[in-house]
């Protein structure tokens, strides 16, 4: 006989959904208006490094005044942590960076079904560089996903290469994130937010000299003014919610994680892309043949298989979710 329920362990379960719910909403819906944007910007400013550059710097900004007037406590860190989170800026600007490099080269939807496959890019990092073995089960959840991934690549309409090298890169550099963040996460007392702020910041700072050096000031100039020529004044609506929006699904996906399993976050997150993948069609028209939605929806589901039997998933799917967090 089924135990009675205690209809006052009902209510905070029944409240725990609801709180969860909102949170994916909020994380998917800030993803999709971010993605949105960033792809506006970049169809006519195609200067990705510094659109990277600026949603770093944005989001840093919106930190460091929310520790000025005690919104947020401010963390208290020391040289260790500023050490040990190095590796994890270095991977993360990279990962950002091709992955706004890529977007500025091909369609959305074609980046995120690319990136959809960042599971299999965490099992043969984990195979190949660290030496760790897995259940068959694993790696026969690899073929739908690279097989999806290349069906998807083949069959893309608007195929460019440095935009498929690009999100390729973007999961290789967020799977060494994630590998770096566990180490330099672990039994640290700074709150998932704060620990996102410090990654922001410390990635701007990484990212500028090399921002500068790869488009630098004079494109910039030539291109926002033409950009302004093109749309008006709302382009700087657009940059401004490009940036605001990037930190803030970031930051909401680290709330989440403090209410959710790793492998629950890593189904959001793939249901994220999802999203963001039909979302992006339906919005900027992209030309799919059925084929190549056939494609996308075997990684997708590839991706699904993988959460379910695989070891990693409860940690290192986890990771791949933070912005250091793509914790996305
Ligand atoms: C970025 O610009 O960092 C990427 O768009 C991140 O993508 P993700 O958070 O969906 O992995």
């Amino acid at each position: 006989r089924p135990e009675p329920i205690d209809a006052s362990d009902a209510k905070p379960e029944a409240a725990r959904k609801v709180k969860i719910g909102i949170y994916f909403a909020t994380w998917w819906a800030l993803n999709v208006v971010f993605n949105i944007y960033n792809k506006k910007v970049l169809n006519v400013f195609p200067y990705p490094w510094l659109t990277s550059t600026l949603s770093l710097a944005c989001g840093s900004l919106m930190m460091l005044i929310s520790w000025a007037t005690r919104i947020t406590p401010a963390p208290k860190t020391d040289f260790e942590f500023w050490k040990t989170l190095f590796p994890v800026a270095v991977a993360h600007t990279i990962g950002h960076v091709a992955a706004t490099v890529s977007m500025s080269k091909v369609a959305v939807s074609f980046t995120h079904i690319i990136k959809s496959g960042e599971p299999a890019f965490s099992v043969l990092v984990s195979r190949f560089i660290l030496g760790e073995s897995f259940p068959a089960g694993v790696y026969l959840s690899l073929l739908p996903i690279i097989g999806g991934c290349a069906l998807a690549a083949v069959t893309e309409l608007n195929f460019n290469m440095t935009g498929f090298m690009g999100a390729m890169i973007s999961n290789l550099a967020f799977v060494f994130r994630n590998i770096f963040s566990k180490k330099g996460m672990k039994g640290k007392s700074v709150s998932g937010m704060n620990y996102y702020a410090c990654l922001s910041m410390l990635s701007l700072v990484i990212l500028t000299p090399f921002a500068i050096a790869v488009e630098g000031p004079q494109m910039w100039a030539a291109g926002w003014q033409n950009a302004l020529s093109q749309i008006g004044p709302n382009f700087v609506w657009w940059v401004a919610a490009q940036s605001v929006f990037y930190h803030l699904y970031n930051q909401v996906s680290y709330m989440s994680l403090d209410e959710i399993s790793p492998l629950t976050f890593s189904i959001g997150n793939t249901m994220k892309r999802i999203s963001v993948i039909v979302s992006s069609i339906i919005i900027f028209h992209t030309p799919v043949r059925p084929v190549n939605a056939l494609g996308a929806a075997i990684a997708i589901l590839g991706t699904f298989l993988y959460s379910q039997v695989s070891p990693l998933s409860s940690l290192s799917l986890f990771f791949s979710s933070l912005p250091i967090a793509s914790c996305s």
